[in-house]
């Protein structure tokens, strides 16, 4: 903060005094001044459910005196809040926060814009309060550079609990159930799922299908550890088989649809399922509906023992401005608070990625997502989610994106070429 005390005249007695005071009142209301930041902060949450979650965000962060300014880029998973980070770095001009995760996270790292936040984390002890896995996530070179703020469980299924009981049906707990299931609606006049035509969307579904089919072992060697004869071999062709057929249970209308419109045909009933990860269930509550009774929410089938985690977190930008660090470290703060984990959470429909939180407040979806969330730990069946950014570089998930999308839309190339492809993609630089 820089004042103009080198220009002030020299005071004398009771002018003196005044003059004193009024440096001193001077100087407070400049530490007052200080106090409140305006920190710009990136994020593509803006859905229904999405903007409740960030509302609260912009207020719990209001409320600590700093004014959250405002960068919101519409597009689900981020694909285009990512090209309009990369247009304001390169300008020199970033901004406090971004919504960023994964590996881009080490990547920015190594670009040598990203600033620590390892004096927060350090007097908060955030090593104890998140998981190792999450952890290791935010830091580069040992030091927090990043926030996480919740849990999303991608390898689920959302179903709209009238469809299901007009056909007579469970929530499908295996592939053979679910094609069953599938067959059934389609009869009865319901689409059976809906998906929105968006790569990531594809590429979303393809790796719930993966794992349900593979397991966790298999889907960690294949996309985590990018192992070439995995990628190309028969369990990959069977998953991509088996995504392929779900195509035909799908409408035509889907091309560029927007995810959350696709669970809009699912709170409607004009479809009976979807597969997302659980931000779907801000879109149901934003509708006023209830778990259990309106929709159900449920592992993707065969995937019932295994958990694909997806981690929001908010990576924190060099910024030559005192003011904005200190409101860089005051989000930092807030982001782990227990009380933002709670509220935030609540709306978000994930679950709190600060551990021992009270969860009675949530829904059974999310308990049951806390619980799994744990024993998948436990089991080791524990996975990134590579559709949303925990995994593979951003080069990789680009090329993979490519080809899932490709071979959903492409009735003439066969699985075998898909998984042949796989194992190129997981080859770029
Ligand atoms: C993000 C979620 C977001 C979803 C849809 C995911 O990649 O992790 O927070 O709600 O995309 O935009």
């Amino acid at each position: 903060m820089r004042t103009q005390r080198g220009n002030l005249p020299k005071p004398a007695g009771r002018t003196a005094k005044l003059t004193v005071y009024a440096l001193g009142v001077a100087a407070v209301l400049a530490c007052g001044a200080a106090r409140s930041a305006e920190v710009e902060v990136l994020h593509y949450w803006t859905s229904g459910g999405e903007a409740k979650s960030a509302q609260v965000l912009k207020q719990m962060l209001d409320e600590k005196g700093d004014t959250w300014k405002d960068f919101a880029v519409a597009g689900g998973g981020g694909g285009n809040a990512m090209t309009a980070l990369k247009t304001r770095v390169i300008a020199g001009n970033p901004p406090a926060a971004a919504q960023i995760k994964g590996p881009a996270i080490q990547e920015w790292g190594d670009e040598g814009v990203l600033v620590s936040i390892n004096d927060v984390a350090k007097r908060e002890g955030w090593d104890k309060l998140i998981p190792p896995q999450i952890s290791g996530i935010m830091k580069y070179k040992g030091q927090y550079v990043a926030a996480p703020v919740n849990v999303h469980r991608v390898n689920r299924l959302w179903i709209n609990a009238d469809a299901l009981k007009k056909v007579n049906a469970q929530p499908p707990a295996t592939w053979d159930e679910f094609f069953r299931t599938a067959e059934a609606l389609q009869k009865a006049g319901i689409t059976p799922v809906a998906i929105g035509g968006q790569q990531w969307q594809d590429a979303e579904t393809f790796e719930t299908v993966a794992l349900g089919v593979g397991g966790a072992a298999f889907y960690e060697k294949a996309f985590v550890q990018l192992d070439q004869s995995t990628l190309r071999g028969p369990t990959m062709v069977k998953a991509l088989e088996t995504f392929k057929k779900i195509k035909a249970y799908t409408d035509k209308a889907q091309t560029g649809r927007d995810w959350n419109l696709a669970t809009g045909m699912v709170i409607s009933g004009k479809a009976a399922m979807q597969f997302m990860g659980d931000w779907a269930k801000g879109e149901f509550s934003v509708a006023g509906k209830v778990p259990g009774k309106d929709y159900l929410c449920v592992p993707a089938p065969g995937s019932q023992n295994a958990y694909t985690f997806n981690v929001d977190s908010f990576a924190f930008f060099k910024v030559r401005s005192a003011d904005v660090e200190k409101g860089q470290k005051d989000l930092a703060s807030l982001l782990l608070s227990p009380k933002f984990q709670e509220i935030f959470n609540l709306n978000k429909g994930s679950i709190p990625v600060r551990q021992g939180m009270d969860l009675s407040k949530f829904d059974t979806c999310a308990q049951r997502s806390a619980a799994d969330f744990t024993s998948a730990q436990a089991k080791g069946t524990l996975v990134p989610s590579w559709a949303h950014d925990m995994v593979d570089t951003p080069a990789v998930e680009g090329a993979f994106y490519d080809v899932i999308g490709n071979f959903w839309n492409d009735d003439n190339e066969s699985a075998q070429q898909a998984a042949d492809k796989l194992a190129v993609a997981a080859k770029t630089r």
